[in-house]
């Protein structure tokens, strides 16, 4: 199959396209380079050693760009990453998110239908669960508390794919609810290493251990968890992104509207994570008990069984795996 993929050669998508191609899928790039790099795509096609990919350097708020993309390409599919994901700029300039993120998704459906394109993936979150009422979180969870605007351009988004099917059947749509995606692939050609000071977990633990930040903040050990610190749901980007070419095969056999979770079903803590990295990877990891992060809670782990039961897939990289592949692409990277 053909496939579009918005936001390709950022974290998620690059592995994402890694596994399309593997599963013997053509693959169209559009990325506007906001938060990725051109030589990417080389790193896909030597991973590969296919190069049944082809890069658009575009912003999918550019309509026409996108329309001469659907012009040029027989796009039978697109799985739809691109967007801003920073939880804290998305506080402080809202507009630039609402405007980024749903403007380019109705420019990209908008387009879709014109050529009717009528299968997406739409890369979605577990915060679109707000503060769940309980752990583990199923799809079934009510959604739209959000907590800060990237999340809710993520619950608006699924609201008008919901509505967009409701007005035309034939649409097929996976909307995926990604927990905390770390790792790398094996290669150690393709990861996260964002620009600057890093707000998730894991990007900060790379670049205190590479030596390039003195030490990691443990945001609170009072959480009401096995060792205080906060709880989450860390999945392999390569499992996450594994998770993508099942949920290509579920929405060419039926439509409608399917939403999964992708997670592992485990919580780990902060320190977990830590203290795995430390040991598997004998590397120093100075760190510091601080206050807690406003908006943080206690744990947030998913009920994964929906997508083991109707796409058949499953998470198969433990925490080892992710904390030894990320220092790896690290280490390649420095
Ligand atoms: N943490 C620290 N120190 C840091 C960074 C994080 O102690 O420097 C802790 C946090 O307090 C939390 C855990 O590590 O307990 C994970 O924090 P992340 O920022 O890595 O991830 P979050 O769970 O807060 O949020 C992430 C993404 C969101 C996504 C969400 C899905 O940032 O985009 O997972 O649940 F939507």
């Amino acid at each position: 199959m053909k496939i579009l993929v918005t936001g390709g050669l950022g974290f998620i998508g690059s592995h994402t396209c890694v596994e399309l191609l593997e599963n013997g899928h053509e693959v169209v790039v559009v990325d506007n380079l906001n938060n990725s790099k051109k030589d990417v795509l080389d790193k896909i096609k030597k991973i590969t050693g296919s190069d049944k990919i082809k890069l658009y350097v575009e912003d999918v708020k550019n309509i026409k760009a996108l329309d001469n993309i659907f012009k040029e390409n027989n796009i039978e599919c697109v799985i739809h990453f691109a967007g801003y994901k920073a939880v804290g700029e998305s506080v402080k300039n809202p507009i630039m998110y609402y405007e980024n993120n749903i403007v380019s998704t109705i420019n990209l459906l908008n387009v879709m239908k014109k050529y009717n394109v009528k299968k997406i993936i739409f890369s979605s979150t577990a915060t679109v669960y707000g503060e769940p009422k309980s752990c583990p979180v199923s799809e079934n969870f009510s959604t739209g508390n959000t907590t800060n605007p990237y999340a809710t351009t993520k619950y608006m988004i699924e609201r008008i794919l919901d509505d967009l099917y409701k007005s035309d059947n034939e649409w097929s749509i996976a909307i995926l609810r990604y927990f905390n995606p770390i790792g790398a692939h094996k290669s150690g050609l393709i990861g996260e290493n964002p620009n600057g000071i890093p707000n998730n977990l894991m990007p900060y633990i790379l670049k205190v251990a590479a030596g390039e930040l003195p030490k990691l903040n443990i945001f609170g050990n009072d959480y009401n968890t096995h060792d205080g610190t906060g709880v989450r749901d860390y999945i392999h980007v390569v499992d996450l992104a594994k998770g993508h070419v099942k949920a290509i095969e579920k929405i060419s056999s039926e439509n409608g509207v399917k939403v999964y979770n992708l997670g592992t079903g485990i919580g780990y803590s902060v320190l977990d994570i830590v203290n795995t990295f430390i040991e598997k990877n004998k590397v120093e990891l100075p760190y510091e008990i601080t206050d807690r992060r406003p908006g943080d809670v206690d744990e947030v782990f998913s009920n994964p069984t929906k997508a083991k039961n109707e796409l058949g897939w499953e998470a198969k990289l433990s925490i080892d795996d992710m904390c030894v592949d990320s220092w790896n692409f690290k280490k390649n990277n420095i």
